[in-house]
């Protein structure tokens, strides 16, 4: 039977602390009512104690959002963590998610303290988020570079406190997929009570490895992923929600599935953009402009013979209308007959050879030929008739 995995959308926390990503509270919640049509199945929606402007922008969302679980983030403080159920009063789902440093650098040079204290913060947030909110979520920050033994002593107390979900970041982008599928399996085998939670991933991408280490997760026991759109996030970024919905939809749809309706991704992922001011690199996988644009002569003339020749995923299906033929120097005639008709000229063999030596000059002096470039070229061809 098909397992669901639970998207946690952190665009609205993780993403939004990227320098220049910061909205206020109205964009806040534009986005978030977005992210409750995506389908998402928690949004994490700010650190409150950070700023009024951010607990006012919770406190919104709490209100107008009724379908995800609505989650506020704090360190291992107690007034952060009345502050984060204070933001949360409204929430028809509220989650604190709070935790602390497990890694031996941050034990030492974060908190100059020692391991056993640590485990001792980390209960005494986990039982005091408990006090105001059933849905408690801890996150052992660094558990990419923390000891495995060491990890699983702290979740295994954090769970026996009341934990509902446990979060494994890899916060520095550090592991390979699959030293952090063997990390996951490590708990799962060595954690007492850890089947009664929900055992999240929330991967950086400090060397572009933070959705296969995700997918890594879920291998080996994760049901929930920790996400961004566009893979935002602090310095190389967050997982991004695209691809791993992306992936789990084309590889794994026999085991896994999430809620998210993949149409909304692009129109998304442009909002996202829009409103943080933070574009897109051209080819990042499935929302950059590129993401189904051909350029080269040969695979041009292969996709539009078939579109899976060179597509794994419809277009479609991720919101985008079509495939896109761009005009280049490097394109050949298949793609300028296509081009050509899409506009209104269906052109015979020998037009199409007139045209394209037209076309090949007039792409030498430009990066890319577009449609009023075409009609231009081909009404002064074919209308004027200056062949
Ligand atoms: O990367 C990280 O460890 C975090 C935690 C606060 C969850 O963002
Ligand atoms: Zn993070």
């Amino acid at each position: 039977m098909s397992k669901k995995i639970e998207i946690f959308d952190t665009t609205l926390r993780d993403g939004e602390q990227v320098p220049g990503c910061k909205l206020n509270h109205k964009e806040k919640l534009k986005v978030a009512l977005g992210l409750q049509s995506l389908g998402v199945d928690v949004i994490e929606a700010g650190f409150p104690i950070s700023s009024p402007g951010d607990f006012k922008a919770i406190e919104m969302i709490c209100k107008e959002l009724r379908e995800p679980v609505i989650c506020a983030l704090s360190r291992s403080v107690e007034k952060d963590i009345k502050v984060a159920a204070e933001s949360l009063t409204y929430a028809k789902r509220p989650r604190i998610h709070t935790g602390i440093g497990t890694s031996e650098q941050h034990i030492k040079y974060k908190f100059q303290s020692t391991p056993e204290k640590i485990i001792e913060r980390a209960i005494a947030a986990t039982s005091c988020a408990k006090r105001f909110v059933e849905d408690v979520e801890f996150y052992a920050e660094d558990a990419g570079r923390t000891d495995n033994a060491y990890l699983a002593r702290v979740i295994e107390a954090v769970v026996a406190a009341g934990a509902t979900v446990v979060n494994i970041p890899d916060t520095t982008g550090y592991c390979l997929p699959d030293e952090y599928g063997q990390k996951i399996a490590y708990l799962k085998e060595n954690v007492k009570g850890i089947h009664k939670v929900t055992i999240s991933a929330h991967c950086h991408n400090d060397l572009g490895l933070a959705t296969a280490n995700s997918i890594a997760g879920v291998m080996h026991g994760v049901t929930q992923i920790e996400c961004t759109l566009n893979g935002i996030g602090e310095r190389a970024g967050n997982t991004s929600l695209e691809e791993v919905v992306m992936i789990l939809k084309q590889k794994y749809r026999d085991h896994f599935y999430t809620d998210i309706n993949t149409k909304l991704l692009n129109p998304l992922s442009r909002l996202v953009s829009e409103s943080m001011s933070m574009p897109v690199q051209a080819n990042k996988a499935i929302v950059g402009v590129n993401a189904f644009a051909h350029s080269s002569g040969i695979h041009q003339d292969g996709v539009i013979k078939s579109r899976e020749n060179y597509e794994i995923i419809d277009p479609l299906e991720v919101g985008v209308d079509k495939s896109y033929i761009v005009l280049t120097a490097r394109s050949g005639r298949a793609a300028l007959a296509f081009r050509s008709k899409e506009i209104g000229y269906d052109l015979a063999k020998d037009e199409l050879d007139i045209a394209y030596e037209h076309f090949i000059s007039l792409a030498d002096t430009k990066k890319e030929v577009d449609e009023h470039d075409l009609q231009k070229m081909l009404d002064a061809i074919f209308v004027s008739n200056i062949c």
